[in-house]
């Protein structure tokens, strides 16, 4: 029997997230991102296709490391103008009863304390279905932004994360005993004081002294997600990360990349059943294979490759217009690491920007997979048990007909080979993907 796959959209609050330029095709909806009522549409349609939940992501700062200057991201929709994620999840939370949302939070630019109570306030909204996607930030426009120079370096921004991480947790579920709350109006009492106190932390970054100011929510501490995939990073995720989410296309390199992941979460004493592993994917589907390839076609007319060699640029920082189109690119970074490291296995040692662009067929350097709805539900059920990944997020292509492509065409496939649900389990997030609402270390 194949284990249960996991199924997120992955998105973004902006017109283009990962494929650019197919904000332009004709059907393509994601210029209406400003109006709720297009994401209510959204929540609804994933949740009546069974999908597990939907991730946003989210970059504080402009992509201009290419050429020095954020004009051609600004022209292109590169991932700006780009909204707050947060805002929109009451939205889709108040008209669906089970969708999952994880958002990406960059706690470099958040107050700890603040933070911790915006989180717990999204988890009581959503009755539990809230997820935090824990990332620290790759780009110096967002430093500028918050009056530095330029970012920290790449370790010492895992371990400002290790700090925070200590301190929102203990906020969440440290200071408000389970039984805290009473509610009695005949005695006049709300909460038991002597069961709420005082947090104390007094660290390298930050000092607190305070009670965390929500009361305790379904599942308290968010469902902790985290895509680093540097050898640093991969401790910060092997030691607080429940979900991971990972890029790549070859599968020997994601099956060690998954394999160092669990071996690390084990040497923290977590079972490998405690960490689930999303993998990155672009699913281009129909209802046979002609028509999926057909797909392909119309929509690689209205990709970007200057849009997308903007977004490369930036997350693996590196300005490829400093080297020749031929000339072999140096992959030391400040930025994302193991999005170098992926390249590097994508296109070689010696790789450039002649062969970073043969890559970007269709707006990213994710290509997509194509194919009829039982090809790439064949192929997904392959790699689950490969690679040992446990899930999917699914970048968005033209919106939202690629999700109801897939809902259409790959999920049945899915369902008559048992590895997708026929219908939702009722409770928190977490209690959907791990059977308990609590973080397992920290669970009564
Ligand atoms: C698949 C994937 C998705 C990511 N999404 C975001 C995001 O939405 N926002 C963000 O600021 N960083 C994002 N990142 C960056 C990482 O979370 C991470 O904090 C970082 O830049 C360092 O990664 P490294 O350990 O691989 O070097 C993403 C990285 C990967 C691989």
């Amino acid at each position: 029997m194949p284990r249960e796959i996991r199924i997120n959209a992955f998105d973004m609050n902006c017109v283009g997230h990962i494929q650019q330029g197919l904000w332009t095709h004709p059907r393509d909806q994601s210029t209406r991102y400003t109006d709720i009522s297009y994401w209510t549409d959204y929540a609804r349609r994933l949740e009546a296709g069974l999908f597990d939940g939907i991730f946003f992501a989210d970059v504080i700062g402009v992509y201009d490391v290419l050429g020095g200057s954020p004009d051609a991201a600004v022209k292109n929709a590169v991932q700006v103008p780009v909204n707050d994620p947060m805002m929109l999840i009451p939205a889709m939370a108040s008209v669906t009863q089970h969708l999952g949302f994880g958002v990406t939070a960059n706690l470099t630019y958040e107050q700890p304390f603040q933070f911790a109570r915006r989180m717990s306030t999204l988890d009581h909204l959503t009755r539990g279905r809230i997820g935090w996607n824990i990332v620290t930030g790759y780009l110096d426009s967002a430093a500028r932004a918050a009056g530095f120079t330029q970012q920290m370096a790449h370790d010492d921004r895992y371990d400002m994360a290790d700090e925070f991480m200590s301190l929102v947790t203990a906020l969440w579920e440290g200071s408000w005993d389970d039984d805290a709350v009473i509610r009695d109006k005949a005695r006049g009492i709300y909460a038991d004081a002597a069961k709420v106190r005082v947090i104390h932390h007094a660290g390298k970054q930050y000092k607190v002294d305070a009670m965390h100011l929500s009361e305790p929510s379904p599942q308290r501490t968010p469902v902790l997600y985290q895509a680093g995939a540097s050898e640093r990073g991969t401790r910060f995720a092997a030691t607080h990360a429940e979900c991971v989410f990972m890029n790549g296309q070859k599968q020997p390199a994601v099956k060690q990349a998954v394999q160092e992941l669990r071996q690390a979460a084990a040497q923290q004493g977590r079972a490998a059943s405690d960490i689930k592993v999303f993998l990155g994917a672009t699913i281009v589907t129909g209802a046979t294979e002609q028509e999926a390839q057909d797909k392909f076609e119309d929509y690689k007319r209205y990709a970007n490759s200057e849009a997308a060699l903007v977004h490369a640029a930036a997350s693996l920082g590196i300005d490829f217009y400093k080297y020749d189109i031929d000339e072999p690119i140096e992959t030391k970074s400040n930025a994302i690491q193991s999005n170098v490291a992926a390249m590097t296995r994508a296109a070689g040692p010696q790789w450039t920007r002649r062969k970073l662009l043969d890559q970007l067929v269709m707006g990213s350097r994710q290509p997509p997979w194509v194919g009829s709805g039982e090809a790439i539900a064949r192929k997904m059920i392959e790699w689950c048990d490969a690679a040992d990944v446990d899930g999917f997020n699914l970048s968005r292509t033209v919106v939202p007909e690629c999700f109801d492509d897939f809902i259409a065409h790959v999920v049945p496939q899915l369902q008559e080979r048992g590895a997708f649900k026929t219908s939702y389990q009722s409770g928190t997030l977490r209690g959907k993907l791990f059977g308990r609402d609590r973080r397992a270390s920290t669970s009564a």
